[in-house]
C-alpha cells in the first residue's frame, strides 16, 4: 500500500471538484457547498468550463488550469466524461479520485469504469468508488460527499458498499448516538477495496474501531490478511447471505457475494465481528469504539431489577457467554452492598432500594475483581434515583477501581432521564443501550472480537515434507487423458504425498493380480469399483468389504465386474481397486471447495449421515494451522461425540487436527489445479491411534 498515495485520498489537502456547478440541485453544488458547511481547512477548487466563480470560489475550466497542487478530485461530471477528466488529473499529478458519477460496472459498462482505472493506475492515482457518496471525516473537516452533513463526532470509520446506506447511517449517528470520525463509500470498488481500506484505517491515528457494509469482497485473501493485521476491532454487516439476497447484492453493486458459511469462517479467520443487521452494527460498533476487548468468559451482571436480570441471563446464554455463579469471596464482599433479600450470585441483585452507593461499592468491587473478564450494570428507573446521577456514580466507581483493561457495559432501562443518563454515559465512554438484551449483545461482540483475533493469530506452518511435484505429475497424468475427475486409487497417491494417512489401495486389473495384490495389503480386504463413469459406487453393486481369503477375492472380482455392467452397461471400467480394510472408528468427513472470494477453503464435519442429515460442518480458508485445526474440531456440535461422549473412548483429535492442517495445504498449494475434493469417510481411532482416510476424491478445474 502507498500510504502516502491513499492519504492524499483520503486526507486531502486540496480539492478539486471537477463538475462544480451553481445550480442547486445538482451533486456538483452540493459537494462545494459540504466542502465549505463543513469548514473544511484545505483548497476547494471548482473545475467548471462555464463559470469563473462557483459558490464564492474562484472557479477554473480543467484541472490543469489550477495554480497549486490537488491532493484529490471529486468527480460529478457524467460518466462518458470520466476517462478525459481523469487523464487530465494524471497530468496535474493528482493523488486520487473520488468518483462520485454513476454509470459504470454496475450497470454494465465495466469497459469503461476499466479504461478510467487503468489512465488512473498509469499515472499512479488511487480510485475511491465510482458510484459513490464521496468521503467525510470529522478530524480533518472535510464532508467530500453529497450526504447532508459529517456524523456525530466519535472513535469509529465506517466503510459502505451502499451509498444510500451510507447516507442513512450518516444522518442516523445523531438518532442513534453512535460516533464516528469518517465515513467511505466504497461503491464498485474498481480499485481501491475493503482490504485497502482496512489496511489504511488500521494506521489512522483517529480510528478506533472499523465499520463494514460488505455486499461482497473482491479479494478475500488479501481482505483477511489485512483485517489480520489492522490491530484494532473489525466489524462487518454482510447482506447478501440469503440465496435470493446474494443475486440482489450482484445486480446492484456488479460484484459476487460468496456464500454466507465461508464468510462466517474467514471473518473469524480474520479476527472479524459480525453484526446481525443494520442496528446491531450501530450497537456493537459502540462498544467496540469505546471499551476493550473480554479476555475470558466470565462476565458478571449487577443490576436492581430481578426481572431484567433475568432477560440479560438469557441474552447472555443466547450470545455465547452463559453465566456462572461468582465465586464465594466474591459473592461475601457484594452482600455488604444489598439489602439481606438481595442476591449476590450472579446477576448480582441489588433490589429496588438500591441507591448509588450500593451501585458504587458493588461495580467498583466486582470489576476490580481478578475473576469478573467483563461487567455489565443494568439500572430500572426509579422513583427514589435519579439515572443521570447513578450513570455519574457507576462512571466514578469504574475510574476509581483503576482498571482498563476490561469491559464495563450498562444498560438503563426507563424514560427520558434513562435517555439523558445513556447519553451522559457515552460521552464519558461507557457504551450504553436501552435495553439489556443489547447490553449483552455488545458485551458479546467484545468477548467475540477477543477469541477471533487468538484465532487470527495462529500462524500456519507450512508442511516442509511434501511431495508437490508428485501430487502435479498425477493432476498433469489425468489432463494429458482429457479428465479432470481422478479415480481414488489417484486421488490417494496425492494425498500421500502430503503425508495424509490413507488406507493403502492398489489398482488391479485382473483377477490373479487381485488375490496378489490383497495378499501384499493383507487380509481382510475391501474391493471396489474403478469407473469414471460410477461415482456411487455402493448403489452399483461396486463395492464389497472384509473380503478374507483368496476365494473370496476372486468371487467377488466376478461379482463386482457383473454388478457394474448390469448397472451401466456402457461403463468404462478401469479395474477393481483393494484397499486395506480400516478397523471401525468414529466416521468424519473432509471436504474442500474452490470459493469464488476466499479460494481453497477446507470443511469438516461428523461424516454419515450426520453430514447429509445434520450438515454439522464448518468451513475455514486455507491454509490453517494444526491449533486452527482444532478449532474446526470444536466448532462443530458433534464435538463431544469426537471427545469421547458417554463412556467412548476420546478420538485421537492431535492427529485429526494434523489432518485438517495437511489436507488445507495441499488444496492451497495446489488451489490453481483442484476444484474440489473430499476425503469421506476418515476414520478417527483413540487417542494415540491415529485416523485413517478411507475413501478420498479430487476434481480439477475445467481449463
Ligand atoms: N469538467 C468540468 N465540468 C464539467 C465537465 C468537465 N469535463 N463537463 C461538464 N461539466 C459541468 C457541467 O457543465 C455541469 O455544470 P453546470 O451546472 O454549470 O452546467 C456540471 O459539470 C455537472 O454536469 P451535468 O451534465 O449537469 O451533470 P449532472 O449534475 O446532472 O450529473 C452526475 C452528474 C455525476 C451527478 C450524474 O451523472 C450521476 O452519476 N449521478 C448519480 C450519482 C450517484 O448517485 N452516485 C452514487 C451514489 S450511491
Amino acid at each position: 500500500m502507498d500510504i502516502e498515495v491513499l492519504n492524499g485520498l483520503l486526507r486531502p489537502k486540496a480539492i478539486a471538484v471537477i463538475g462544480a456547478s451553481n445550480a442547486p440541485g445538482k451533486i456538483g453544488y452540493t459537494v462545494v457547498k459540504n466542502l465549505i458547511d463543513s469548514n473544511y481547512q484545505g483548497d476547494i477548487y471548482p473545475i467548471n468550463p462555464g463559470s469563473d466563480e462557483i459558490l464564492g470560489l474562484k472557479a477554473y475550466p480543467s484541472v490543469l488550469d489550477v495554480p497549486g497542487d490537488i491532493d484529490a478530485a471529486a468527480v460529478v461530471v457524467p460518466a462518458k466524461y470520466v476517462p478525459d477528466v481523469t487523464a487530465q488529473c494524471g497530468q496535474k499529478g493528482v493523488k486520487g479520485l473520488i468518483i462520485i458519477a454513476s454509470g459504470f460496472s454496475e450497470v454494465g459498462f465495466t469497459d469503461l469504469e476499466e479504461r478510467v482505472v487503468n489512465t488512473a493506475r498509469e499515472h499512479g492515482m488511487r480510485v475511491l468508488g465510482p458510484n459513490i457518496v464521496g468521503i467525510l471525516s470529522n478530524s480533518d473537516s472535510c464532508n467530500a460527499s453529497f450526504a447532508p452533513f459529517l456524523p456525530l463526532p466519535g472513535k469509529a470509520a465506517l466503510v459502505s458498499q451502499s451509498g444510500a446506506l451510507l447516507i442513512a447511517m450518516d444522518a442516523a449517528t445523531y438518532t442513534r448516538r453512535v460516533g464516528f470520525d469518517k465515513l467511505v463509500s466504497i461503491g464498485n470498488m474498481s480499485d481501491v477495496n475493503f482490504a485497502d481500506m482496512v489496511e489504511w484505517l488500521g494506521q489512522d491515528e483517529n480510528t478506533a474501531c472499523i465499520s463494514l457494509y460488505i455486499e461482497g469482497l473482491k479479494n478475500g485473501p488479501k481482505f483477511i490478511q489485512a483485517a489480520r493485521d489492522a490491530g484494532k476491532p473489525i466489524i462487518a454487516l454482510k447482506s447478501g447471505v440469503s440465496a435470493h439476497g446474494a443475486a440482489a447484492a450482484a445486480s446492484h453493486t456488479g460484484s459476487l457475494a460468496g456464500s454466507g458459511q465461508v464468510y462466517d469462517a474467514a471473518f473469524q479467520q480474520a479476527g472479524v465481528v459480525r453484526a446481525a443487521d443494520l442496528n446491531n452494527l450501530f450497537d456493537r460498533t459502540l462498544a467496540l469504539s469505546l471499551q476493550p476487548p473480554m479476555q475470558g468468559d466470565n462476565l458478571l451482571i449487577v443490576t436492581n431489577g430481578g426481572g431484567v436480570g433475568v432477560l440479560a441471563t438469557d441474552a447472555a446464554e443466547r450470545y455465547g457467554l452463559p453465566l456462572r455463579f461468582a465465586p464465594e469471596d466474591v459473592q461475601e464482599e457484594l452482600k455488604k452492598h444489598m439489602p439481606a433479600f438481595g442476591s449476590a450470585k450472579n446477576p448480582v441483585d441489588l433490589t429496588g432500594m438500591a441507591g448509588m452507593d450500593w451501585y458504587q461499592g458493588s461495580t467498583r468491587y466486582a470489576f476490580a475483581h481478578d475473576w469478573v473478564d467483563g461487567l455489565v450494570v443494568l439500572y430500572c428507573e426509579t422513583a427514589m434515583t435519579d439515572p443521570v446521577e447513578i450513570a455519574q456514580g457507576i462512571k466514578q466507581a469504574i475510574d476509581e477501581s483503576g482498571i482498563t483493561d476490561k469491559p464495563v457495559v450498562v444498560s438503563f432501562v426507563g424514560g427520558e432521564q434513562s435517555a439523558e443518563a445513556r447519553r451522559w454515559l457515552v460521552e464519558h465512554g461507557i457504551p450504553a443501550y436501552d435495553a439489556p438484551d443489547m447490553a449483552i449483545n455488545a458485551i458479546a461482540a467484545l468477548r467475540e472480537y477477543a477469541r477471533n483475533t487468538a484465532e487470527a493469530t495462529t500462524p500456519f506452518q507450512r508442511h516442509a515434507d511434501v511431495d508437490e511435484a508428485k501430487a502435479r505429475e498425477i493432476i498433469a497424468k489425468v489432463r494429458a487423458e482429457n479428465s479432470t475427475s481422478l479415480t481414488e486409487v489417484e486421488s490417494k497417491v496425492i494425498f500421500e504425498a502430503y503425508g495424509l494417512p490413507v488406507a493403502t489401495t492398489r489398482l488391479a486389473t485382473s483377477e490373479d493380480e487381485a488375490v496378489k495384490t490383497a495378499e501384499a495389503i493383507g487380509y481382510p480386504v475391501v474391493m471396489k469399483i474403478m469407473s469414471p463413469d460410477i461415482l456411487h459406487k455402493s448403489d452399483a453393486g461396486g463395492v464389497k468389504v472384509d473380503i478374507q481369503d483368496e476365494a473370496s477375492v476372486r468371487e467377488a472380482y466376478t461379482t463386482i465386474l457383473a454388478n457394474a455392467k448390469a448397472y451401466k452397461a456402457d461403463a468404462h471400467i478401469l479395474g477393481i481397486a483393494i484397499q486395506e480394510m480400516a478397523p471401525w472408528g468414529t466416521e468424519v468427513i473432509l471436504g474442500s471447495i474452490a470459493d469464488p472470494t476466499f479460494g481453497p477453503t477446507v470443511m469438516f464435519g461428523l461424516g454419515g449421515i450426520f453430514v447429509e442429515i445434520l450438515k454439522d460442518v464448518t468451513f475455514r480458508v486455507a491454509p490453517v494451522s494444526a491449533d486452527q485445526g482444532m478449532t474446526m474440531i470444536n466448532a462443530i456440535k458433534g464435538a463431544p461425540i469426537l471427545k469421547g461422549a458417554r463412556g467412548e473412548e476420546p478420538g485421537d483429535l492431535q492427529a485429526l487436527s494434523e489432518v485438517l492442517s495437511r489436507y488445507s495445504q495441499m488444496i492451497h498449494e495446489l488451489g490453481d489445479e483442484i476444484q474440489e475434493s473430499d476425503a469421506n469417510p476418515v476414520i478417527v481411532y483413540p487417542e494415540g491411534k491415529g485416523v485413517k482416510v478411507v475413501d478420498a476424491r479430487i476434481i480439477l478445474k475445467e481449463k
